[in-house]
């Protein structure tokens, strides 16, 4: 089991965006838009399509480490917790220096291998959101903290979640206030009223 969390780790540290900007593009995420080297920051600096492989890999990345133990047929308290290595190695990848993403595609990924059902009702949330405000962080921040919430709450009205999983209850909150934390430079952005705005013409306007 260690070494399937190592492997979920290792999964996860796969810094996407920084490798295709590297090798594809000649382009250092960190040095252009935000810094970051998520989805949005490629989608930002490298266009849609180098956007849609990263947020892809990301995604893929939480849920290939979540289903692992499915897949080599191990006993966990819950897959949940292979799919947090992997959010781990994504925001401290020990390919780039232990840094690394804001978390919100490889946890979404995580969501995805547990509980589909979920992921599509917070995907709901954060496309109203991102519609209504353009803004893929607020989104983001908005939807960690619904997910923090319904996931105390559906399991107790026997919705989507069937029985309860505290493990991946507590890693859910967790990452919750992972994701807020992560966010902190955009929320300060938010309030100035100065946050990025998205628009899928891929043009920054403050
Ligand atoms: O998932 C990251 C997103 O919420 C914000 O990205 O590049 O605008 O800081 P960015």
């Amino acid at each position: 089991m260690i070494l399937l969390l190592l492997v979920a780790y290792l999964l996860g540290s796969i810094p996407s965006g920084l490798w295709i900007g590297h090798y594809f593009f000649h382009k250092n995420l960190r040095d252009f838009g935000s810094g970051n080297i998520g989805t949005t920051n490629t989608f930002r600096i490298l266009g849609k399509r180098a956007g849609t492989v990263v947020f892809v890999m990301d995604l893929l990345k939480g849920t290939l480490a979540t289903v692992l133990p499915l897949m080599f047929g191990i006993e966990t308290i819950s897959p949940a917790l292979f799919g947090l290595f992997a959010v781990l190695g994504h925001t401290f990848s020990i390919f780039n220096h232990f840094q690394g993403g804001k978390a919100v595609a490889t946890a979404a990924g995580m969501l995805l291998g547990y509980s589909p059902w979920f992921v599509l009702l917070l995907a709901f949330v954060f496309f109203i959101t991102f519609y209504l405000t353009s803004m893929v962080s607020f989104a983001s921040v908005l939807c960690a903290g619904v997910a923090a919430i319904l996931v105390l709450i559906l399991p107790a009205f026997h919705l989507i979640f069937t029985s309860y999983d505290w493990l991946f209850t507590s890693i859910v909150l967790f990452l919750a206030c992972f994701i807020i934390i992560r966010h902190r430079e955009n929320i300060t952005r938010i309030r100035n009223k100065s946050e990025n705005i998205f628009n899928f013409g891929l043009n920054i306007t403050h």
